[in-house]
């Protein structure tokens, strides 16, 4: 299985840029950096992840044996893994939901997102980075979207104890990945799945793709029955329409 080395950093400029300045240099696969605080942390979409001390900011180093196309679906592992970590550790009945592809939920509220980043390698395996941010003790105000934190539902989690939890789960995940890819996770995914069965809206590039979700596929990818019939789609953002 895989092991998990992990470096503590009071301030960084982005826990995904060492990651990545280790990989260039051949560290192997399991190296983890947390930081106390970012000062240039980022999200998806080029979008800025402020990072003050109290939250959870790591990276990890992954040189999956997969092939490239199929990486995109750690970012879902990743998301369920650290969904389960919290629900070990939660009041019963704190209802984790999973946003597809990379976003932790509760109560519909954003506690967590994920950025899957891979860098350019002269090997044949890829190489990934996966950034893990997870609203511990606070989150960020004047955000375009709802946010929630875990002290605000009674989890009484440091940073440094949701990044070991989170550790050990996807640790077996990821070894389950690595030997059959995302298919035996499927089941597991869509049991959190936020908005299975509702309306979405996917923007993907610069186009707009409506329908419902109906589903994910064998290698996590979206699937939208659209008055055009159904779309599988594997990259995108994904927003839910308003009920009416
Ligand atoms: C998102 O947009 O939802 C993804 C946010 C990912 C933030 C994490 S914090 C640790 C790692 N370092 C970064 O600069 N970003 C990721």
């Amino acid at each position: 299985m895989i092991a998990f080395r992990v470096t503590t950093l009071p301030s960084v400029g982005s826990t995904s840029d060492i990651v990545r300045e280790r990989a260039l240099a051949g560290e192997p696969e399991g190296f983890v950096v947390r930081a106390e605080e970012q000062r240039a942390g980022r999200g998806r979409h080029g979008r800025v992840w402020a990072s003050p001390p109290g939250n959870l900011y790591a990276s990890v180093l992954l040189r999956p044996k997969r092939p490239l196309a199929e990486t995109a679906s750690l970012s879902l592992l990743t998301a369920l893994a650290l969904a389960q970590a919290l629900a070990d550790a939660a009041p019963s009945g704190l209802a984790l939901e999973l946003k597809w592809p990379n976003d932790v939920l509760i109560g519909g509220a954003k506690l967590a997102g994920i950025l899957l980043e891979s860098l350019v390698s002269e090997a044949s395996t890829p190489v990934i980075t996966a950034g893990l941010g997870v609203n511990v003790a606070f989150h960020p105000d004047g955000l375009p979207y709802p946010a929630t934190h875990l002290a605000e539902h009674g989890v009484k989690l440091d940073a440094e104890a949701v990044l070991e939890r989170f550790l050990a789960r996807f640790a077996v995940i990821y070894d389950g990945w690595q030997a059959a890819g995302f298919a035996p996770f499927r089941d597991a995914w869509l049991r959190h799945g936020h908005g299975l069965g509702g309306m979405a809206r996917v923007r993907a590039g610069e186009k707009v793709i409506e329908g419902r979700f109906v589903d994910l596929d064998d290698e996590g990818r979206l699937v939208i029955e659209t008055s055009a019939g159904r779309r599988v789609l594997n990259a995108g953002e994904l927003f839910f329409a308003p009920a009416s």
